[in-house]
């Protein structure tokens, strides 16, 4: 058996999905492949880049505790999906792990498809969202594995966090991505959490952000909450005007929206590093660049770029592709 997920960059959205927010990621052309036979009674994996070999019974509970700690992830998704049969399998992968590629939710998919293919997609990432909490103990939010287990070849997936409806835009190609690696980073004891807390107190005052205007910001007392306020509701909106940009061709308006975007994480949201601000405001600068900004959850990992085809630039060129799959 064969099943492989790839990873996904995030083009605008972040730090919106768990208060039920809009997102625009897209699947990358980097993928976790999950290989090997189909067994009757028990999991067993291995990794090509990761030591030890993680061995679970069939129908075990998840294991906080298991030997080697990477096992955590998969335990995690076995005991959510209700596996349909044991395999042994090796994993490889092209996504840089710790770089806010979504490397674990590429894991999580590549795994649940190997064990069971019969859920529907947007049952299996929210499984797969609970899969990661549990094995990570972060609140994280259902951006990433929703990305992946919907998206389509050539084409962004905007999804409202609150319904969970998926919009697929069509990706342009007089335009290129470009993702840079800036540092490792784990979202495991990162303020995330924190920042979830934040946003449950700014709600606590001023109702669902995701429903909030700018105007009702003012309601907010405490500096700080207000702040990460300003940043999700004004967040929502651009990528709402990035989409709209983006496929009216009017690309200098949504590399705009990207530093805009990049702006508030770091200012109102605090979750940038001072090195992820010098190259975004380096790349802004670089002649065929139309935007850049952080990706993902931030404290590192990367940053993403939109320019003119051929722009040099370091990093990875991504371009978007179908979702997570069994193949065989
Ligand atoms: C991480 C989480 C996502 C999302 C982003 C920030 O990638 O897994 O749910 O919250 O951070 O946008």
């Amino acid at each position: 058996m064969k099943s492989m997920s790839p990873g996904r960059v995030n083009l605008i959205g972040d730090h919106t999905d768990y208060t039920g927010g809009l997102v625009f990621p897209m699947a990358i052309d980097r993928w976790t492949v999950c290989e090997g036979e189909i067994t009757s009674d028990a999991i067993t994996m291995t990794s090509d880049d990761l030591d030890g070999t993680v061995q679970i019974p069939l129908g075990s509970p998840f294991d906080s505790q298991i030997q080697p700690s990477w096992g955590r992830y998969i335990s995690a998704v076995a005991s959510l999906v209700t596996p349909t049969r044991g395999v042994s399998a090796n994993l490889s992968t092209t996504i840089p792990v710790g770089a806010g590629l979504s490397s674990s939710a590429a894991l999580e998919l590549a795994v649940a498809y190997a064990l069971n293919d019969t859920m529907q997609p947007t049952e299996l990432a929210l499984l797969m969202q609970q899969a990661e909490q549990l094995a990570t103990g972060v609140p994280t939010g259902i951006m990433d594995q929703l990305c992946i287990a919907t998206a389509r070849e050539g084409m962004g997936t905007l999804i409202d966090c609150e319904s969970l409806a998926v919009t697929h835009i069509p990706i342009p190609t007089d335009v290129e991505f470009v993702v840079q690696f800036i540092a490792h980073r784990t979202l495991e004891g990162s303020e995330y959490a924190d920042r979830v807390r934040e946003c449950a107190d700014a709600e606590a005052v001023i109702g669902p952000l995701r429903h909030a205007t700018l105007n009702d910001i003012s309601r907010i007392e405490n500096e700080t909450i207000a702040r990460r306020a300003h940043h999700v509701v004004s967040e929502n909106l651009r990528v709402f005007e990035f989409t709209q940009a983006l496929s009216t061709g009017d690309y200098s308006t949504a590399g705009e929206l990207m530093r805009d975007s990049h702006e508030s994480l770091s200012a109102d949201f605090a979750v940038s590093t001072p090195q992820m601000d010098a190259v975004v405001r380096t790349l802004c600068e670089t002649p065929g660049v139309y935007g850049s900004r952080m990706t993902g959850g931030g404290f590192g990992g990367c940053v993403v770029t939109m320019c003119t085809p051929g722009t040099e630039l370091d990093g990875w060129r991504v371009r978007p592709v179908g979702a997570a799959e069994r193949i065989s």
